[in-house]
């Protein structure tokens, strides 16, 4: 027999019960789509930005770095960072790069600033002019510049693709003819790899929620009718055990 169950259940089971979660459960939004929380002043002063925008801080920053100038970057090259949180590979390319040369983009506004006004500040390059922006939608034009270099250091291994297809879309826009677009990804062995894979660098990533693994294949897709070539670089050595790729803008 049907029995109709009280509205407040009905409700409940909709709606959730309003109890709060344990702090270790991530929402949705934090699942799919990370990088959303604003970092507090007391989480500024006690230096944790670094470890919030990735860790690794001094490992990686360098080894994003070493990994251009091995590409040929010098300093008269202009340069766009996308994901740069907190200027991690940030303060090496400002201080290498000349004055105005480097610019940053990032969703999350806190990392921006931080990046912006402390780590700049510590490493004495205020004076340098980098352009910063805190944005969520890859609005690259409104630099209003272009770049032969582009870097998305560990930003695809946290996008789902429809974030990625824009920010190619709008990383292409600015990118000069014989351009590079460089771009760090978690590979999947398989196309429809819907298993997670445990990496020898012990990071766990997953086909449809952060991180995120992708197989090369898509990359290619998504650079379908856009003036791009993709090449795939293979591990670099890269710290986490990322894949690289590069699009070439023809
Ligand atoms: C692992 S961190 C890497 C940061 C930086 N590339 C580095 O190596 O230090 C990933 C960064 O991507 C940023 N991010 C995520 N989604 C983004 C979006 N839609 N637009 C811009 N940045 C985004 C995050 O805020 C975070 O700073």
């Amino acid at each position: 027999m049907f029995r109709m169950r009280p509205l407040r259940t009905l409700m409940r089971r909709v709606l959730g019960s309003g109890r709060a979660r344990p702090a270790t459960v991530p929402t949705n939004t934090e699942r799919f789509y990370p990088y959303t929380r604003q970092l507090s002043a007391a989480e500024i002063a006690a230096g944790k930005h670094r470890a919030a925008a990735g860790g690794k801080w001094e490992e990686l920053g360098k080894w994003q770095f070493e990994f251009l100038r091995g590409q040929g970057l010098v300093p008269q090259d202009y340069l766009l960072d996308v994901g740069c949180g907190a200027l991690r590979g940030g303060i090496h390319f400002v201080a290498y790069l000349e004055p105005g040369h480097y610019a940053g983009i990032d969703c999350n506004a806190s990392y921006v600033e931080v990046g912006g006004r402390l780590e700049l500040t510590r490493a004495g390059l205020e004076d340098r002019r980098p352009s910063l922006l805190a944005n969520v939608d890859f609005e690259v034009g409104r630099f209003g510049r272009t770049f032969n270099f582009a870097l998305a250091q560990s930003l695809f291994t946290h996008l789902p693709v429809n974030a990625i297809q824009r920010c190619l879309v709008n990383v292409t826009a600015v990118l000069q003819p014989g351009g590079r677009f460089f771009a760090t990804y978690f590979d999947a062995p398989t196309v429809h790899h819907l298993d997670r894979i445990q990496h020898p660098s012990g990071v766990e990533t997953y086909s449809d929620r952060n991180p995120y693994h992708y197989h090369a294949s898509i990359f290619a897709y998504l650079a379908t009718s856009l003036p791009l070539r993709v090449e795939s670089l293979g591990l670099c050595n890269h710290p986490r055990g990322q894949s690289m790729l590069v699009f070439h803008r023809s």
